[in-house]
């Protein structure tokens, strides 16, 4: 059966700003659409507001420095565990079988970049038909103590390991816009994204946010290896409801593609 990896952005499970807060009632939706959904899938969720702004506040991204970050790294992962638990109750009161991995336990990065990752838990619980649900997360890292890797990495990361045939970005937008939606309502969606396109693209106006991670910039540029080697990525919105069984059924819905051309 295929594979899909399907990241669950910040923005569409957390408020991004203020202090944390999970979007329940728009989650129960879309666990309730995981749930009628006939394919093998693994999850990755992101931070939003549970891990950017605490991350932020202690300088984790940049690796260790000084024992006071000690304690930003316990609170982040608290606070991530915290969000893990609360995805997990929506999806098991909709009968999904998921399966908790803590990244932190099963992967290590070098500078940043994952270089040891554990994939027979992985395999194992897909092949019986268990969803597993992993975060981005702080985990250790052989050069800087320890990092923070993105769900955008962990999830094409795991794409290439594990044979996947594509990966979802689940977001609170339609996909790539020629600018930014939320400042310009005459932005288009750019459907179809091939490699020369996405290698020559610059992203301004980005940097203003709240994250410690890449952003929209970021899940392209994770993307590139995995796209180059034949897979599909496909940034959506999950606000919208049943958008993700209409896409995986084949219908026509408003998106990016990364396509090799
Ligand atoms: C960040 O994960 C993890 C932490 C800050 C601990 P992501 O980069 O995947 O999170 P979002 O999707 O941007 O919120």
């Amino acid at each position: 059966m295929e594979i899909i990896i399907l990241k669950l952005g910040g923005s569409i499970i957390t408020e991004k700003s203020g202090t944390p807060s999970f979007k329940d009632r728009l989650f129960d939706q879309i666990a309730k659409e995981l749930s009628n959904l006939k394919v093998n899938m693994l999850l990755v969720h992101g931070a939003g507001s549970y891990g950017h702004p605490i991350a932020k506040q202690y300088s984790i991204h940049k690796g260790y420095s000084n024992s006071n970050q000690l304690k930003g790294v316990t609170k982040t992962k608290r606070s991530m565990l915290s969000l893990t638990l609360k995805i997990m109750d929506s999806l098991i009161r909709h009968n999904v079988p998921v399966f908790p991995f803590l990244s932190s336990s099963c992967m290590v990065a070098k500078s940043g970049r994952l270089v040891d990752v554990d994939l027979m838990p992985f395999k194992i619980l897909l092949d019986i038909g268990m969803v597993p649900l992993c975060s981005g997360d702080v985990i250790a890292d052989e050069k800087t103590g320890f990092t923070i890797v993105s769900g955008d990495q962990i999830a094409v990361h795991l794409a290439k390991e594990l044979g996947a045939d594509r990966v979802i970005f689940g977001c609170d937008v339609d996909g790539i816009f020629d600018s930014d939606p939320k400042i310009n309502p005459t932005a288009k969606l750019i459907d179809r994204l091939t490699l020369d396109n996405l290698r020559d693209m610059t992203f301004r106006g980005e940097s203003l946010t709240t994250d410690v991670t890449g952003g929209m910039s970021g899940k392209i540029k994770e993307s590139l290896d995995f796209v180059s080697s034949g897979g599909e990525v496909i940034i959506m919105n999950l606000n919208k409801p049943q958008n993700l069984t209409k896409l995986l059924n084949g219908d026509d819905v408003q998106c990016t593609r990364l396509i090799p051309k």
